[in-house]
């Protein structure tokens, strides 16, 4: 009797205590389709093994637009979330606010230096403290594609601009649409981003879509850029606009469709409806950016809390979130690749490992370049201003490409 007893006392004294120490945290996060919602899933699942509560606080938009602007009214009336996937220059735009807390501890005795690249961790840092923790590598630069339906159209997955248009055509006439899209400005200049890699080629790019050169942004090949990309619009179909990029990948996923420019987030789609890499759904290298990696990191910037239970459930999801088992279960959902160094990619399709590899090489070659589209390389300011220019172009029949690279070159100079 008395052990027996004695074993209750001290399992009720264990969990009166752990429920003392439990925090609820709220994440925001705008992971809303289905293979979004199964690595957020992931994320929840391993915040609750460790004791504490996760309040959800997803806002539906791709890209992530509306959530940030959710984000920006919560934390103006004082009412900040724990944490939010919060990306790129933006980090430093909430740090230099005061808002966000410092994860340093937390870093150190995790040994975050050791295992991230040296140019992630810069962004998750602020005046050398860390503010966030990052998930994930992205690549945007690849084109989705139905094997069945391009073989039904009796053509190749392009590699190039030229066959992408040649073969485009062959599959308008074979009663398909080419090209999945939805018109959202962030969907307009992923594919932007895309062919301005494949024309202009990474040293164009870095000039005018990271540095905002301005010769770079009106010349001769920024025309051909935004040339081709209009061109583009011509194998899209009449319901793209305002589309949601996860419908676009239905229509792909159901061969509706025969291929989108998109990152590999869609894996996770293809994925989640049970397609098989290699075999129902293949990856490429946007045409013409095989040997370019445009990244695009995932990341939550925390937030200073005052209860310390929820501080300790903040540090907890930070500690967990660059964990090997939360990186591993977490990119396999989602698309990405792990971002932690070291990591063994044995239970990853081979999308994911040429991402890896190419991840590297590209790093050393020099050719890694940052998404604009996703907020990795501009300020928010200048990026929200280019990117309605490009959607502007793209909307709008009678504007020319040098109209186009005139709006360009202002929007690049907001602030
Ligand atoms: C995010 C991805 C997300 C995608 C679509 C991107 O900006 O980095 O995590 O899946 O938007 O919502």
């Amino acid at each position: 009797m008395m052990p027996m007893n004695k074993t209750l006392t001290t399992l009720a004294l264990a969990s009166a205590a752990a429920l003392a120490h439990a925090g609820e945290i709220e994440v925001l996060h705008w992971w809303t389709s289905g293979g979004e919602a199964k690595a957020a899933t992931a994320l929840k699942l391993t915040l609750q093994k460790s004791g504490h509560r996760w309040r959800d606080f997803a806002v539906a938009g791709g890209g992530g637009d509306s959530a940030m602007t959710v984000l920006k009214s919560r934390v103006v009336s004082g009412n900040a979330p724990a944490a939010a996937q919060i990306k790129g220059p933006s980090i430093q735009e909430w740090a230099r606010e005061g808002v966000l807390a410092n994860m340093d501890d937390v870093a150190r005795a995790e040994k975050w230096n050791e295992l991230l690249p040296p140019v992630v961790a810069d962004v998750m840092k602020y005046k050398g403290s860390y503010v966030a923790v990052p998930v994930n590598v992205h690549r945007v630069n690849w084109l989705w594609a139905n094997p069945a339906v391009f073989a039904k159209a009796g053509v190749k997955v392009p590699t190039t601009w030229d066959e992408f248009f040649t073969a485009a055509d062959a599959l308008k006439k074979a009663g398909v649409v080419p090209v999945a899209h939805g018109g959202q400005n962030w969907q307009d200049f992923t594919t932007f981003e895309a062919v301005a890699l494949g024309v202009g080629g990474t040293d164009f790019y870095k000039k005018a879509l990271v540095q905002l050169d301005p010769a770079a942004l009106k010349s001769p090949t920024m025309e051909k850029v935004l040339t081709t990309f209009k061109r583009v619009k011509d194998y899209t179909d009449r319901n793209a606009p305002g589309r949601d990029w996860n419908l676009a990948t239905a229509m792909v996923i159901k061969g509706e469709a025969a291929m989108q420019i998109m990152g590999d987030w869609a894996k996770g789609e293809f994925i989640a409806a049970g397609k098989v890499p290699g075999k129902d759904f293949v990856c490429a290298p946007a045409p013409g950016t095989a040997r370019a990696f445009t990244f695009n990191i995932d990341s939550f910037a925390l937030f200073q809390l005052k209860d310390a239970d929820k501080v300790a459930a903040q540090k907890e999801l930070a500690k967990q979130i660059m964990a090997p088992e939360f990186q591993e279960v977490f990119n396999l959902n989602k698309g990405s690749i792990p971002v932690r160094m070291g990591m063994s990619m044995d239970k990853f399709d081979d999308c994911a490992k040429q991402s890896a590899k190419d991840f590297g090489d590209t790093a050393k070659a020099g050719s890694l370049v940052p998404s604009i589209a996703h907020g990795m390389a501009v300020p928010s300011a200048a990026e929200g201003a280019i990117k309605d220019a490009v959607s502007q172009f793209w909307n709008t029949d009678k504007m020319s490409a040098r109209e186009a690279m005139d709006k360009i070159a202002v929007a690049a100079r907001s602030r």
